[in-house]
């Protein structure tokens, strides 16, 4: 069998579409709005770099010269324990589980570009009874999009490497970035634009506390897409010879630079038409729409062509949350590609129906436990346990378990004079914050 690789634009489109996500757009901001701006920001930066940048390289490593699905992976390169480490490559069951949440929310989003076109709210409080009606009481409009964004992903991925995800991606992800590039411009015109530059890049250090710090860590480690197997399934297809440096580099770069951009107009807007910074989850689904009405006409034509911008940076990374499964099937059980992927695709897009449903009136109560629904634990459970963990194991694998010999061969020539600060950073650094973080998340500390 003829086995598809990415391009080499192909790889970094398609690595930049995973990582580019609901969790730049949406999450980013509102995040940046609570912890107060700027310090933030510079934490957030300082994680990107010192630990999202390194743990990106050895994800990329496994894959690039494992060259299977995860799973096989681990089995094959560990030097010892091959039987326990192959375990390791089970992470990839964490991104269905995320999917059974995310493609709810896209399904939202395909329902904003629908409803924006021709109508918004004149308030945030009419924003706040529209969304959570929706949320509460529109099950049949949430069922109906969610099959939307299941089909969608699940044709992408019966596609493949090639005429699927790259595809895809190569279209999409320029796409994306010109609608975001359009109305940050748009937004340096208004007045409040130094308002969002001052908000965005000036450190007030009281917001500081170790949350915040956690928080940052934890999201630089969900925005890269880190620790559950899909870069390293993407590195998988990257062509023979490649740079992994450079292509973490280009990955890293365009999705720090994303996230800034959209936080920048975001607060813009809310600076200049609506409520300010600070106003949690809603910020996209509730406050936006609100001062988007304010720009009158103009307002819907942003409104729709954002909520498209978001569904593609959403779509994107689904694509490649379900696909390191999808190519376990193929490499272990040498299912077809349609098989694994109409199999991947019903797993989250059923259990997802639980997710949606645990926020219905009337479902909810059944589907809660503790302080959280099926969907909040979904999130709780692979965001707060299943990635750090996967990326602690990322780290010790590369940093212990891969002979150093094999490493450097590759990593060596790429890094020059950095090797040996990456791979003390991999070896000491990035376990003990991975393990601050769990420990934090799932409340120890
Ligand atoms: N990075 C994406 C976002 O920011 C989400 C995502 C896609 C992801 N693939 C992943 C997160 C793999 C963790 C692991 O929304």
């Amino acid at each position: 069998m003829k086995i598809a690789r990415f391009s080499r634009i192909g790889f970094i489109l398609a690595t930049t579409g995973s990582a580019v996500g609901l969790g730049n757009i949406w999450k980013f901001p509102y995040i940046a709005g609570e912890y107060g701006g700027g310090a933030f920001v510079l934490v957030y930066l300082l994680t990107v770099l010192m630990i999202g940048f390194s743990i990106m390289i050895a994800e990329m490593l496994i894959g690039y010269i494992g060259r299977k699905d995860g799973v096989t992976s681990f089995e094959e390169l560990a030097s010892k324990n091959k039987h326990l480490w192959k375990f390791a490559g089970f992470q990839g069951l964490a991104g269905l589980l995320i999917m059974t949440f995310y493609s709810v929310v896209i399904g939202w989003i395909f329902h904003y570009v629908v409803t924006s076109l021709t109508s918004l709210p004149s308030s945030v409080a009419q924003a706040e009874t529209t969304f959570m009606s929706m949320l509460n009481s529109g099950m049949w409009t949430q069922l109906f999009y969610h099959t939307v964004a299941f089909v969608w992903i699940t044709y992408v991925l019966t596609r493949g490497i090639k005429g699927g995800i790259e595809k895809m991606n190569i279209i999409l992800m320029p796409t994306l970035m010109i609608i975001l590039l359009g109305m940050f411009a748009y937004a340096t015109t208004l007045n409040s634009f130094s308002q969002a530059v001052d908000f965005m890049f000036t450190p007030d250090w009281s917001k500081i506390d170790s949350t915040a710090f956690i928080t940052a860590v934890g999201h630089a480690f969900f925005t890269l897409s880190l620790g559950m197997g899909a870069i390293m399934t993407y590195s998988a297809s990257m062509e023979k010879n490649s740079n992994l440096v450079k292509n973490a580099f280009w990955v890293v770069f365009l999705d720090t630079f994303i996230a800034i951009i959209a936080g920048l107009m975001l607060f813009t807007f809310l600076y200049q038409y609506g409520s300010g910074p600070a106003k949690g989850p809603g910020l996209v689904f509730i406050s936006l729409p609100a001062a988007f009405y304010e720009m009158g006409i103009i307002g819907n034509i942003f409104a729709v062509i954002f909520f498209i911008a978001l569904a593609f940076a959403g779509l994107t990374s689904s694509v490649s949350l379900v696909e390191p499964m999808v190519q376990y099937f193929i490499d272990r059980f040498n299912w077809s590609r349609v098989k694994a992927s109409i199999s991947m695709g019903l797993f989250f897009y059923l259990i997802g129906i639980i997710s949606l449903l645990s926020n219905i009136d009337g479902f909810k109560e059944t589907l809660s436990w503790g302080e959280k629904n099926f969907f909040d634990w979904m999130d709780y459970i692979t965001a707060g346990i299943m990635l750090p963990l996967g990326g602690l194991l990322m780290a010790i694998f590369v940093g212990y378990v891969i002979e150093k010999q094999r490493v450097e061969s590759i990593l060596k020539p790429q890094l020059g004079f950095a090797f040996e600060t990456w791979y003390f950073s991999l070896r000491y650094i990035v376990p003990v914050a991975m393990f601050v973080v769990m420990l934090n998340l799932i409340g120890v500390i």
